[in-house]
């Protein structure tokens, strides 16, 4: 069962991480900016990542760890950010249960929607809060968007989300088998930001190729992917994506159209042009923010308040489902019902 966070002086809370690897720099920084926290654990298999964010994060405080199971029997943690690679998911939610640790987890939060389903019904059973690390939903374009939605303005009709980056990344993110391709490990950013505007998908169609990186050993995942996703409304969403494109630069901008609205997202600007009256206004939203750090501030409400997180592990398994979706239509050359 959670542990209770409820009190009139709240007590710092014990947060550990789990994955010392790359992303999980930028979530360490950003708990630091939590006074709420007490980063107190760092679990890696290899040893001197874990000793190097005890140094750097820790300020050479807190516990080090290579086996996950060890950290949650010894440490009494409240919460853990888990920052492991795709294929290295195994029982850390359920042992996170068992001791009652609410959790952040990387998406994608596994490699097959059974072991999916089996994270959610397990965060589900213990009473946990969880928070999948779908940062863009916290995009403040996105978030006025949202507001506009639930005002009444829509139906939304379409997104088109587009992700463009050039470069080989860890060793196991090019392997098909480890990070899921492509599509699974990096552009269900889109997929999900597809999903959260548009609704529940009813088909996906893909198609996807490798076409930049035959000549690299172990690289089996695609490097160019298009798909097409029509939802139960009869919005459609197109999402693009590929690996050959400028060294050094992660490009993820996006578009939306809705009854009333077209929006468009480039860098940290968003453009809402309002179409809903005669004159058609444009809304320019600027933004530094800090996506890390806000979805680690919404799970701690959502912890202290005994409320709901943004992006709950059943978010993290439906954009998973629709992104594998995707990619058995690419292997089959056929459409796939969700
Ligand atoms: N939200 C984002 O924008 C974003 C960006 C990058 C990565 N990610 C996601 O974060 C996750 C991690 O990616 P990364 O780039 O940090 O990978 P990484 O390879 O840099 O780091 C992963 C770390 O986990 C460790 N590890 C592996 N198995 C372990 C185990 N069983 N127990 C303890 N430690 C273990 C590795 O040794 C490594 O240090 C991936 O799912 C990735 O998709 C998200």
């Amino acid at each position: 069962m959670a542990k209770s966070a409820k009190s009139s002086a709240p007590k710092k809370l014990r947060h550990g991480i789990l994955g010392c690897g790359g992303i999980a720099n930028a979530h360490a920084k950003a708990l630091l900016q939590i006074p709420e926290y007490d980063l107190v654990a760092f679990c890696d298999v290899f040893r001197a990542s874990a000793e190097r964010y005890k140094a750097e994060y820790g300020k050479g405080q807190g516990e080090v760890f290579e086996d996950f199971h060890q950290m949650f029997e010894k440490m009494d943690l409240d919460v853990v950010t888990i920052c492991l690679p795709p294929f290295a998911h195994a029982d850390e939610v359920e042992t996170a249960a068992k001791h009652g640790v609410h959790i952040f987890i990387e998406k994608p939060i596994a490699l097959s929607v059974d072991k999916a389903q089996a994270m959610v019904d397990t965060v589900r059973k213990a009473k946990l809060k969880s928070q999948v690390g779908f940062m863009m939903r916290f995009q403040d374009g996105i978030e006025r968007i949202k507001e506009l939605l639930d005002a009444g303005r829509g139906p939304g009709v379409q997104f088109v989300g587009r992700y463009y980056c050039n470069s080989l990344h860890a060793p196991w993110w090019r392997m098909q088998d480890k990070s899921g391709g492509q599509m699974v490990e990096q552009i269900i950013h889109q997929f999900d930001l597809c999903r959260y505007l548009l609704g529940k998908p009813k088909h996906v169609f893909a198609s996807t190729a490798n076409l930049c990186h035959g000549e690299v050993e172990n690289y089996t995942a695609e490097d160019v992917s298009g798909v097409v996703v029509r939802f139960q409304s009869g919005a459609v969403g197109v999402l693009t994506g590929t690996n050959c494109a400028i060294p050094g630069k992660w490009l993820a901008p996006w578009t939306f159209v809705a009854k009333g609205l077209m929006a468009e997202q480039s860098g940290g600007a968003t453009q809402i042009t309002h179409t809903d009256r005669p004159s058609p206004y444009v809304e320019e939203i600027r933004s530094e923010k800090n996506g890390m750090l806000a979805e680690q501030l919404d799970l701690l409400r959502a912890i202290r308040e005994d409320g709901e997180t943004r992006t709950p592990m059943l978010e993290g398994l439906e954009s998973l489902r629709l992104v594998l979706g995707a990619r058995d239509s690419a292997e089959s050359g056929r459409p796939k019902d969700l």
